[in-house]
């Protein structure tokens, strides 16, 4: 991949993301993470190569079959891109809305995840109205609110802290357990460790795969300790349950 006539950001990145799997994407600022996810969520096209997404050649897919691929992949963007006209509910809500649900068959499980995402007292505020981490936890939301077969997600622990940053590894990990294949562009190298996962790694423009080192099994990862009072919408463990339904945190 290059942009224009700039030289290849990316040139040898040859990989396959198998069904179900879960890793991290590594690699300096400008390495070409974003890249690398945008050719994956079809916004860019190769410069030469080929990508297969669900088994599809994207090459050759017809040009209906594209949005249709494209629905299956969560995206958590790196800048967001959040709807600023449309109220965090309205914004997590639209992708079910695409896809044909009805208001009655999905205001409770968006308000639920809002509510474990720590945005239960936010639902109707607009975009602009809420903190850079608070969008990125509405982004995440809005990305995994209709189950993807794929989760994308570019530097999504960026604007949050550390507490937060485990309760969203933990929601990947147990969307993942529900069979999402995730791969997470990230910065946050104490992230990546204690998730244990394999990490593709970016460096001038090729790609290398590390296996995980497992220094903590991301499913018995804890919050770390908390010193301030426990707000009412959050959650202290990371269980949200086999139903298809996050709201099933409940213990
Ligand atoms: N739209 C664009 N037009 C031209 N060059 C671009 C564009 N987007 C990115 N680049 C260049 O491509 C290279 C890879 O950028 P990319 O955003 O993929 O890196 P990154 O690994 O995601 O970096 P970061 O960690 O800072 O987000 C950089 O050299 C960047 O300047
Ligand atoms: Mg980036």
């Amino acid at each position: 991949m290059r942009y224009g006539r700039s030289p290849e950001v990316l040139k040898d990145v040859a990989f396959t993301l198998a069904p179900g799997s879960f890793h991290f994407l590594t690699g300096a600022s400008g390495a070409g993470k974003s890249s690398l996810l945008k050719l994956i969520y079809l916004a860019h096209r190769p410069s030469r190569g080929r990508i297969e997404l669900f088994g599809h050649d994207v090459e050759s897919a017809s040009r209906n079959d594209l949005p249709f691929l494209r629905r299956r992949v969560g995206v958590v963007f790196q800048e967001f891109r959040l709807l600023d006209h449309l109220s965090a509910f309205d914004n997590v809500a639209l992708p079910l809305r695409i896809a044909g649900a009805k208001p009655d068959e999905y205001r409770d499980d968006v308000a639920e995840l809002l509510t474990w995402v720590g945005l239960g007292q936010r639902l109707w505020a607009m975009p602009p109205t809420l903190s850079g981490g608070e969008k990125q936890r509405l982004a995440i939301a809005r990305a995994v609110v209709n189950r993807p077969d794929l989760l994308l997600a570019d530097e999504p622990t960026g604007n949050v802290d550390h507490e937060m940053a485990l309760r969203i590894l933990r929601l990947f990990v147990e969307l993942n357990r529900l069979g999402t294949t995730v791969l997470i562009a990230s910065h946050d190298q104490d992230l990546v460790r204690r998730s244990g996962m394999p990490v593709l790694h970016l460096y001038d423009g090729k790609l290398t795969r590390h296996s995980g080192e497992a220094r903590a099994e991301p499913r018995s990862t804890r919050p770390a300790p908390r010193d301030e009072t426990p707000q009412a919408d959050e959650q202290s463990e990371f269980d949200l349950g086999d139903e298809n339904d996050f709201g099933e945190d409940e213990a």
